[in-house]
């Protein structure tokens, strides 16, 4: 049983009130990295306590009144299981024998079945099946054997773990003190004046600091109410990192009157997109030089971010008539062949942890590629290993499902195209001109995209969600739209949705299109429309209910289809991969409304997928 995308959190201070309160605070934050099971350590009156349970955060605490807890010290964990059933038994916190160490762990122990039987030999017990659970028995193993600190015994037992894990520690034997160690999955520390805080992400401490630094792999954390110290693993050398202020304020991380984070995130991307035009990146134009300059360009993305890419990949071909491929992170080694040192990578990432992601990257750098990447993030392990970083500035995002990140996505590909295309002079001064006045009235668009089409997607939504299936279908660069569109409505509304090249599906998936069928159409006054009309004529005469997702003024789509949302005009041929994807974040959105779904937390996924 491994746990791989779980939220950490753990809080030093210095005085005793509320610190379950807090943890259940914090771990509220990151529950979109998991919520199968809850559970806290405290040291309360020198005595290691332990609370935890199967279930969200909601249900847990229902059960057991962990808000009530007392300390000075505690750590906390919400966990995505991905082998085995959730359970209480394999909920952490893990502790040793003696009930002197709890553990709490974000990752996978490659070798723990050699080492669990090496302490099961040694005479230890065993209440969970989870990898998690040697630590804090292989730590009691080191004590027994020789009279060493705590912190030595720790760091032994550490620097035996194969794998990756973000670790949090504490014991009775030092009751003021966590300890924590990271290799390959995330960990950041918050510095308040009288509380630290160490978790797997930032929005845990908002509410209480936006003084951050960071924990490297392979590194080794002493975090007191007043301090913290950084230490090499192997080495035991100290390494003195500075902390810095993120720009996120504590506001981004709560729901702000919206029911679901999900949807605040819709209504929040005007926002985003005006943060991300306003802050000018020179990484914007030193990426876009480089990709110029580079034999070979390769994309590099998941899920979301992959679709992302698309438009990336487009605007390369386009602006920089160079071939350019678009590669799912999981499948790089159908061009790992290729990638040398003439090769570019540009990866695409929200959180900047997504390990198929992160592993591609890795090998392309030691084949001598650049990395150039574009992460929300700051940080996060992407950026450590880019040569170039464009920052999406989305602020955090808490739903599950990505929206405004994707828009900002999308928005950095178009800019860094942009920018490609002023220096391959395929865009010309005043259409470099033209262009840039349109980016920067986006948000504006995507504002109005939202008052005009909320309310319909709601009316559809009604529709939807009797129905099982769906189709997406699109021409050209919005097929990557048709993508993003069908995806959220699988992830949230687990209605099984297909999206296609329109042209494609009459070679096969039509064959599924009966009587009131839901095919969605994206249809801007670009050169794809002639042909996508006739699509839609295709799906309407076997009996399917068109949705179209056009331009706002346009009677021929307007006449042949169902249900119109209507995009402001100006926005088909350019950037319409940013504004024609909105109305379906919200249909999407709204259905698993309507079927009593959580949009925020969908099932079996997890926000940050840190596991190959
Ligand atoms: O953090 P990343 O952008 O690298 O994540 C990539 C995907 O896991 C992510 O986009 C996923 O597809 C989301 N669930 C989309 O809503």
């Amino acid at each position: 049983m491994c746990e791989v995308m779980c939220g950490i959190v753990g809080i030093v201070q210095n005085n005793k009130s509320k610190i379950g309160k807090q943890i259940i605070d914090s771990l509220t934050k990151l529950e979109y990295r998991g919520y199968d099971s809850l559970g806290i350590a405290s040291i309360t009156n020198g005595t290691l306590l332990i609370a935890k349970d199967k279930g969200k955060i909601a249900e847990v605490t229902e059960k057991i009144d962990i808000e009530k807890i007392e300390g000075k010290v505690a750590i906390g964990h919400t966990r995505w299981a991905t082998h085995g059933q959730p359970s209480k038994e394999n909920a952490h916190p893990h502790t040793d024998c003696n009930k002197q160490i709890s553990v709490i762990q974000n990752g996978i122990i490659e070798n723990f079945i050699e080492l669990r039987n090496e302490l099961l030999e040694q005479g230890h017990t065993f209440l969970s099946e989870t990898d998690t659970e040697v630590i804090p028995h292989m730590i009691e193993q080191v004590l027994r054997e020789e009279e060493i600190s705590l912190k030595e015994a720790i760091i032994r037992a550490i620097n035996r773990l194969e794998g990756t894990y973000a670790i949090c520690i504490v014991s009775t034997l030092e009751p003021d003190k966590i300890f924590c160690a990271k290799k390959d999955s995330p960990l950041v520390i918050g510095i308040n004046k009288d509380r630290m805080f160490c978790a797997s992400d930032i929005p845990a401490f908002l509410s209480s600091t936006q003084r951050v630094t960071l924990l490297h792999d392979e590194e080794f954390l002493t975090l007191t109410s007043s301090g913290y110290e950084i230490l090499d693993l192997k080495s035991k050398k100290i390494i003195k990192r500075q902390p810095y202020t993120v720009s996120w304020k504590p506001e981004m991380a709560q729901k702000a009157g919206f029911p679901h984070f999900m949807l605040k995130e819709i209504h929040e991307q005007p926002r985003a997109l005006s943060d991300y035009i306003r802050i000018k990146q020179p990484s914007v134009i030193n990426i876009a030089e480089k990709i110029y300059q580079a034999e070979k360009v390769v994309f590099l993305a998941a899920g979301t971010a992959h679709y992302s890419t698309l438009t990336g990949q487009h605007l390369v071909r386009k602006y920089a008539q160079k071939s350019c491929n678009s590669i799912i992170a999981s499948e790089y080694d159908s061009i790992r062949d290729i990638v040398d040192e003439h090769t570019v990578i540009v990866p695409v990432s929200q959180s900047g942890e997504t390990m198929d992601t992160i592993m591609a990257i890795k090998d392309a750098r030691s084949q001598g590629a650049s990395i150039l990447s574009a992460v929300n993030v700051i940080g996060s392990t992407i950026t450590r290993h880019s040569d170039e970083v464009v920052y999406l500035y989305a602020g955090p995002e808490i739903g599950v499902a990505a929206t405004k990140t994707y828009l900002a996505q999308t928005t950095a590909m178009w800019d860094i195209g942009l920018e490609l295309g002023r220096i391959s002079g395929h865009l010309d001064d005043n259409d470099y001109r033209f262009h840039r006045n349109l980016f920067t009235s986006l948000p504006s668009a995507v504002s109005r995209v939202i008052a005009a089409n909320e309310a319909l997607s709601n009316r559809i939504a009604s529709w939807l969600a009797r129905k099982s299936s769906s189709f997406y279908l699109a021409r050209g660069i919005n097929i990557q739209t048709a993508n993003e569109g069908a995806l959220k409505m699988k992830e949230i509304a687990y209605i099984h949705s297909e999206s296609y090249p329109a042209g494609e599906s009459k070679h096969g998936p039509i064959a599924l299109v009966e009587e009131d069928y839901p095919v969605v159409f994206i249809t801007p006054p670009d050169q794809t429309r002639k042909l996508i009309i006739g699509n839609i004529m295709e799906m309407k005469a076997r009996g399917a209910t068109t949705i179209a997702v056009m331009e706002k003024g346009d009677k021929e789509i307007e006449e042949m289809t169902k249900w119109q949302f209507k995009i402001p005009e100006g926005y088909g041929e350019k950037f319409s991969t940013i504004t024609y994807v909105v109305p379906m974040q919200m249909m999407a959105y709204y259905t698993a409304v309507r079927l009593g779904y959580s949009p925020d937390m969908p099932r079996n996924l997890a926000k940050a997928v840190t596991v190959l």
